[in-house]
């Protein structure tokens, strides 16, 4: 009884202290302190994009060197990869988002934060113009700006190949609009095929889904909606839900090119059980109102019926971007985005204070979020050094201005550019891949995972485990991390939510 006691005790005074913990953090975050303000002295640093690389760049930027102002048609970072889980409902959209501010207000100096899109970037008067084109507007909705220092993180839109009905039939994957708006389709999808005297071969129109791009982004939300049809629909549309077809379409020979081919299998295998159909090396090659028009291996097109469509295909430069290397057409001639040096700065600049990096820049590497955050923190320590080489060009200078002569000033000029040397040693980008993870439905993940000792591909549900606990770590705040886990325990408790609203 003693033991019991105390054992009791000991987990009560562990509970409360956790608690009291999980509340001090939550009360941290909620309450920023004063902040420094901006300083006419310091240089002006612009940072166009609230996503991943801005995002991860703000984390870790020193606010005390710049002045920093953030400009972006979202006031909120989005964490893209449990976007999927957001269209079927798993998640709720809020779980996913991060306002701007709550980080910009936790940092030293303050930090100002703009709700606008950038509309022209002119490197050489060094303007930033920008226009708010949200619903509301007030009297100055248009206005450019100067800036010493610009970082350019705004990230790719949807390559839609120019293909006839992409953009007017089909729902993106890309903004977290997309991802309500797939819900409510697909939502509207099956009570219209509920309405009273609705033909069996409607009802299999208005409930066949179209995925289009066998990459991560077609095969999650494959998966995900797979999940929502097997967990909830088949019991509250019992009569619809074995109407109910998922068809992958990809143009290439096989789905999920970056991963090994033990799981591309695995994946294959996996959706074949799930009923998930996939067409390789088959194009969508036109989307009308009811169905789409295909193209198989045998090069004949056929229009297959559909409800809905969703467009997963790809990146493509944003228009801002595309005008952008325009200005410098000797130097900015990779069609795939900004070509940047060993420490992100855009080529051809000649000032070199344009840094650019994520998904609107062309490198060796994919375009994902691992890459474009790893490149913010990055540079979150070259602007640190570049701030410092700033500080000790102004002494110099200064110094010259004083007017000092002989050894006194030899000495200190001598001191200086030994420490400008010392700060100039920038280390160049390098990219630590720590591997590749996704959701494949049915509660099973595949992973790609280096390891010293080689690759580790592995799949199922203990690899399901891992990914969510791994992107539950990778979520920024506390506050996010508690949300999508209660979103989590909610929606194995009481399953999704079928109201369409
Ligand atoms: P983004 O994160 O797209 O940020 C761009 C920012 O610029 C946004 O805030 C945008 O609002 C802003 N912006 C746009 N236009 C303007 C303008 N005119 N002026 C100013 N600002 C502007 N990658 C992974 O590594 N793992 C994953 O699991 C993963 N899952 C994904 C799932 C989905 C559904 C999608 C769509 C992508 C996924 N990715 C994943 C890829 C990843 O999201 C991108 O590589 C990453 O977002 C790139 O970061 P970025 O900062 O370059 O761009
Ligand atoms: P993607 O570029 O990886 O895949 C798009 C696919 O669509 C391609 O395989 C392409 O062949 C196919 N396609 C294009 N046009 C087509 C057409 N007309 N008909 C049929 N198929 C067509 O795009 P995705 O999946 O959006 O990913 C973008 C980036 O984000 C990638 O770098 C990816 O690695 C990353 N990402 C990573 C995730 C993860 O690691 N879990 C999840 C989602 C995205």
């Amino acid at each position: 009884r003693g033991f019991l006691q105390v054992v009791g005790r000991v987990t009560l005074v562990s509970v409360l202290a956790a608690g009291g913990a999980f509340y001090y953090v939550a009360h941290k975050d909620r309450t920023p302190g004063v902040q420094l303000p901006h300083d006419p002295e310091k240089k002006t640093l612009v940072i166009l994009g609230s996503g991943w690389g801005a995002t991860s760049l703000l984390n870790k930027l020193d606010t005390t060197d710049y002045n920093v102002v953030v400009i972006s048609p979202k006031n909120y970072f989005l964490f893209t990869p449990l976007l999927p889980s957001v269209a079927v409902g798993t998640l709720s959209p809020r779980s996913i988002l991060q306002p701007t501010r709550y980080v910009t207000r936790h940092k030293a100096r303050s930090v100002a934060v703009i709700e606008a899109s950038a509309t022209e970037v002119d490197p050489e008067n060094q303007t930033v113009t920008f226009e708010d084109d949200s619903e509301v507007q007030g009297l100055v909705s248009h206005t450019t700006i100067k800036y010493d220092y610009l970082v350019y993180a705004v990230g790719a839109e949807t390559q839609t190949f120019n293909i006839p009905g992409v953009r007017e039939h089909a729902c993106f994957m890309k903004e977290l609009e997309d991802a309500e708006r797939m819900q409510r389709r697909f939502m509207d999808c099956l009570e219209s095929a509920a309405f009273p005297g609705q033909s069996d071969p409607e009802v299999d129109r208005l409930l066949h889904v179209v995925v289009v791009g066998g990459g991560p982004t077609g095969i999650e939300l494959s998966g995900e909606i797979h999940d929502f049809l097997e967990e909830d629909l088949r019991s509250w549309y019992p009569e619809l839900s074995q109407h109910i077809k998922i068809t992958l379409v990809e143009a290439l020979p096989s789905v999920l090119p970056m991963f090994s081919k033990k799981l591309i299998d695995y994946t294959e295998s996996t959706f074949k059980e799930a009923k998930i159909d996939i067409l390789t090396k088959t194009m969508v090659k036109e989307i009308k109102e009811k169905s789409v028009v295909l193209q198989g291996p045998d090069g004949v097109k056929r229009e297959v019926p559909c409800g809905m469509v969703i467009w997963a295909a790809g990146n493509t430069l944003r228009k801002l971007t595309k005008d952008l290397i325009a200005k410098f057409p000797n130097v900015q001639t990779n069609r795939r985005g900004l070509a940047v040096d060993d420490h992100l700065r855009m080529s051809g600049v000649s000032a070199g204070n344009i840094f650019a990096l994520g998904d609107c820049t062309a490198t060796s590497y994919a375009p994902t979020a691992q890459v474009a955050s790893q490149q913010g923190s990055y540079l979150a320590r070259v602007l640190r050094q570049v701030a410092k080489q700033d500080a000790i060009k102004a002494e110099i200078k200064a110094l010259e201005a004083e007017g000092l002569e002989g050894i006194e000033l030899d000495v200190r000029k001598k001191s200086l550019a030994k420490q400008l040397d010392k700060v100039s040693k920038l280390k160049p980008f390098q990219y630590s891949h720590q591997g590749s993870l996704a959701y494949i439905g049915n509660e099973k993940a595949i992973a790609d995972l280096p390891f010293s000792s080689g690759n580790l591909a592995t799949g199922g549900v203990a690899t399901f485990l891992f990914w969510r606990s791994a992107y539950l770590s990778n979520l920024f705040s506390l506050r996010n991390r508690t949300l999508v886990a209660s979103d989590w325990l909610k929606t194995k408790i009481f399953g999704r939510d079928v109201s369409r609203d």
